[in-house]
């Protein structure tokens, strides 16, 4: 068996893209199964830097078939814009191993119209989502309003189903928002270009994904997001509209629990978080600051600020636990050179009491208040190191105190955002 989940411990933006395009060298195929262009995947190269929103962080490797899986919400326009890049690029030829799932479904133009609207609407409560139209995409679908890809290889039926849909979603446009309603013949026309110029991309993902796997081909699951923005298992109502844990991937990909599944848990050396929504570790002072600078945390997608702080060892214990990890991947350790000190958050204080476990509403989440180990930190640069063993001893105990708090081995420790600058203690595939 060679399936690896990829899934991001914290809030996102851990640097999956990377360790997917690192990993992707030995694999056959990549799935993304989840989420939609709310994702930016970030992979470098040499001189080359590429983000994803759509298309899987293994598309570079000649060897790796990259499906679109039957979880995502997919936005043909922000896909065939991505598909344009990689042939600007010279790259055209990657596309003859894209494959979308025809039962993803479509991010319509209203959905990125309400996902801004209902943002307004909830004023000071907002999300700050990245306006991508996910929410109301998934809404639809749970609400059974949703147009998938399939339906765009069926002019009328997906005139029908665009009509309908339509009419209902004009209506909460008209008479919720006072806003104008959306034109039928624009959107038809718009996703009529679409299908035709997508037709032969669509296709059954999941039973090539099952077939790879059953095959014993390598396969990596790319989650996209991250544990705590998981619409069941994160900071509800501050999370996405997917699932980011490992058990949404496997749906997402169209592939049972089979045995012997590698989960690695993709754990930034400290964390970050981008929109509203609790964050206990988030330092607003010259820490914070330090680590937004030197880490370039400003959204892949958004260009947002990200909110920055220590590792908070609460939510990596806990995003052991839901996505039942068996791996750590350590990214972006660089950046924590220079500082005299770390702290990493190993329990929260609530009123009197010290805790380890995660709480269950937001309002209990805004009391925790961390509670920090402190180790020494380092000097050196380590972005050029490539083994362990040449590490400075403060970042090893670093790492081996992520170790034992954590009980899960750390395989990979990445150093640079190149995919050379990566230390490999195990090798995956
Ligand atoms: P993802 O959404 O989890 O794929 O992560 P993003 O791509 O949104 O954000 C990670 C950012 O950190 C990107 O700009 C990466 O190029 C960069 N990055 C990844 N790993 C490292 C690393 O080890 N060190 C440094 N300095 N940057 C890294
Ligand atoms: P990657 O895959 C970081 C956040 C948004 C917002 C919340 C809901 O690059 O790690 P949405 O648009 O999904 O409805 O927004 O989720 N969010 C992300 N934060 N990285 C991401 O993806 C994210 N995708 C969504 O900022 O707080
Ligand atoms: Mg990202």
């Amino acid at each position: 068996m060679s399936l690896c989940i990829i899934t991001g411990t914290h809030w996102g933006d851990e640097g999956k893209g990377k360790i997917v395009d690192c990993l992707s060298q030995n694999a056959d195929v990549v799935v993304r199964a989840q989420g939609g262009s709310n994702a930016g995947h970030t992979v470098v190269t040499g001189k080359e830097k590429y983000v994803f929103h759509l298309i899987p962080s293994g598309i570079l490797h000649p060897g790796t078939l990259c499906l679109l899986g039957d979880g995502m919400v997919i936005n043909p326009s922000s896909l065939l814009e991505e598909m344009k890049v990689l042939t600007g690029k010279n790259l055209g030829d990657a596309l003859k191993r894209l494959y979308i799932s025809g039962k993803a479904h479509l991010v319509m133009p209203y959905h990125q119209l309400l996902d801004g609207l209902m943002e307004s609407f909830r004023k000071k409560g907002k999300i700050g989502t990245t306006g991508q139209g996910i929410g109301p995409a998934y809404e639809d679908k749970v609400a059974r309003w949703g147009i998938r890809v399939a339906d765009l290889l069926d002019e009328k039926g997906f005139a029908e189903k665009l009509s309908v849909t339509l009419q209902y979603k004009n209506r909460i446009l008209e008479n919720v928002f006072r806003h104008p309603p959306l034109l039928f013949d624009t959107i038809f026309q718009e996703y009529r270009g679409y299908g035709e110029t997508l037709s032969h991309f669509i296709t059954d993902t999941s039973k090539m994904a099952y077939e790879a796997v059953e095959s014993g081909q390598k396969v990596i699951i790319e989650g996209a997001q991250g544990t705590m923005l998981d619409l069941d298992h994160g900071t509800y109502p501050f999370v996405t509209s997917s699932h980011p844990a490992s058990a949404g991937s496997l749906l997402g990909a169209g592939i049972g629990p089979v045995n012997g599944i590698e989960i690695i848990g993709i754990c930034k050396a400290y964390t970050s978080r981008v929109g509203e929504g609790p964050f206990p570790t988030e330092c607003r002072d010259e820490t914070g600051e330090f680590l937004r600078e030197k880490g370039h945390e400003y959204g892949a997608t958004t260009g947002r600020p990200r909110r920055c702080g220590w590792l908070d060892g609460v939510v990596l214990k806990y995003a052991v636990r839901v996505n039942s990890i068996t791996s750590l991947v350590i990214t972006k350790l660089d950046i924590l050179g220079g500082l005299p000190h770390i702290q990493l958050c190993t329990g929260y204080q609530v009123g009197n009491e010290k805790t380890s476990v995660v709480p269950l509403s937001s309002e209990a989440w805004n009391q925790c208040q961390p509670v920090y180990d402190e180790l020494d930190g380092w000097e050196e640069d380590i972005s050029e190191i490539h083994s362990y063993g040449e590490l400075p001893a403060a970042t090893r105990r670093y790492l081996e105190f992520i170790e034992d708090f954590t009980s899960i081995p750390v395989g990979i420790i990445s150093v640079g955002p190149d995919r050379n600058q990566t230390i490999i203690r195990k090798e995956y595939f």
